[in-house]
């Protein structure tokens, strides 16, 4: 998916480095007003995102950015271009006068799931487009590039403050699909008999040592969704009260060896232990596992960013659905929490891992919050037209940009969703 949106986002955001790391749910350290203009701001945070996607799109060769090796996954050389026509289509065509397509079809190639923003090519087959090639691509995202620096700088005060908000959006939507280029690729690689690398350096992120610890929520009613006017998508408000608890919520994430267990165990065998689809999906795909693993002479092996490595017990479980997350829930006696449950405990600052190694599966349904309304115009399908049949999954993961996690941000993804970097946290009402 390609989620997410925008409304009441602010100016003020944009003082944000988005260079900084992906753990932290506390905003980057804010650009000083004194170091420049308004202008100056845009343009910074602007070519630090733009970098970013570059960055990551590095290591890969042409033929690694065609691929597409499932249609929820998407090549990373769209990526590179849809991300590019969002800024072409969002801003410079909406806002820039005079401002002259790069190409007349690439608005119909790199249009994800905008109806209002015209007809587009179709999802499942963007790995069937060999041109325009990677390197046309980069010529695409350079022309771009130049074009909304020059925007900035020409545009006026009184204009980049309109603007702003709708520039933040389309960075926070660039980081977005940022953390997909990784969860895409690291899906194809792992289709791969001879599993490539795409850093032999990386390193899965160290967390905290196994604990029995459990967070106590007394029962209350607290404030939950965004509160304030720093950047936050639409899905996240309005803030509301809600009753929760009494709950105790795992301190920590559930570990491989845990997972390990639950399979010598049967688990994935077990239909008790599975809601009905979810069972039906064990078989329909022959699940025995978690998403990229391994079976070699005995040993279980995963796909990470650095290659197949063997599953180290004491990690974080990685690439699970809702329906596996669910039924290790139950197999353990417990149960995941809902969505406001983990975010009073994260508010609380005694999750561990809470941000940037795995999403967390939550209980709760991809709903609005009471009283929500998508924007007006294209921008308004960003979250709101997906709120049906997804889960939410909160915290962030280790392919998350630095400088886009909060502790209210909703992601969401269908329950037999696995290739993304997803795990879980137990919780418990005894
Ligand atoms: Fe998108």
């Amino acid at each position: 998916m390609e989620p997410v949106h925008t409304n009441n986002v602010l100016l003020s955001c944009l003082e944000k480095n988005v260079t900084k790391q992906a753990s932290a749910p506390a905003p980057a350290p804010s650009l000083s007003v004194d170091l420049g203009g308004l202008a100056q701001r845009l343009e910074d945070a602007f070519l630090a995102v733009r970098d970013e996607t570059e960055r990551r799109a590095a290591p890969l060769s042409p033929e690694d950015q065609q691929i597409q090796s499932m249609p929820d996954a998407s090549p990373t050389k769209w990526h590179r271009a849809h991300t590019t026509w969002f800024w072409e289509q969002f801003v410079l065509g909406e806002h820039c006068a005079g401002y002259w397509p790069f190409h007349p079809d690439f608005a119909f190639l790199f249009n994800s799931y905008y109806v209002s923003a015209g007809p587009r090519h179709s999802r499942n087959h963007r790995g069937d487009i060999t041109r325009p090639s990677a390197d046309q691509v980069g010529a695409y995202r350079k022309h771009v590039d130049a074009a909304v620096v020059k925007f900035f700088r020409d545009a006026g005060e009184d204009k980049l403050r309109e603007i702003a908000p709708l520039v933040e959006v389309g960075l926070n939507h660039e980081q977005q699909h940022q953390e997909l280029m990784f969860t895409d690729i690291l899906h194809a690689f792992a289709q791969n008999p001879i599993p490539p690398a795409y850093d032999p350096d990386w390193r899965f992120p160290a967390a905290t040592p196994a604990s029995e610890d459990w967070l106590t929520l007394n029962e209350g009613i607290h404030t939950v969704g965004h509160v304030d006017d720093s950047f936050h998508f639409d899905n996240e408000k309005p803030a509301h009260r809600a009753l929760v608890g009494p709950v105790k919520l795992a301190r920590n994430l559930v570990t491989n060896r845990e997972w390990l267990a639950f399979m010598r165990d049967g688990g994935y065998r077990t239909a008790t232990l599975w809601l009905m689809d979810g069972f039906a999906a064990v078989n329909n795909e022959g699940w025995d596992c978690p998403g990229h693993w391994r079976e070699i002479d005995g040993q279980w092996h995963v796909m990470t960013l650095a290659g197949l490595k063997p599953v180290d017990p004491d990690a974080p479980v990685c690439h699970v659905s809702y329906y596996e997350a669910d039924a290790f829930a139950r197999w353990a006696g417990k149960h995941l929490p809902t969505e406001m449950e983990w975010e009073v405990a994260a508010r609380s600052g005694q999750l561990n891992d809470a941000f940037g190694i795995v999403w967390q599966w939550t209980r709760s349904s991809y709903s609005p919050y009471p009283g929500y309304r998508a924007i007006e115009g294209a921008l308004g399908e960003y979250n709101g037209k997906f709120m049906v049949n997804q889960l939410v999954l909160r915290g962030s993961s280790l392919a998350t940009p630095e400088g886009h996690s909060r502790i209210t941000y909703r992601n969401f993804f269908y329950p037999h969703h696995r290739w993304q970097f997803t795990g879980l946290r137990l919780a418990d009402y005894e």
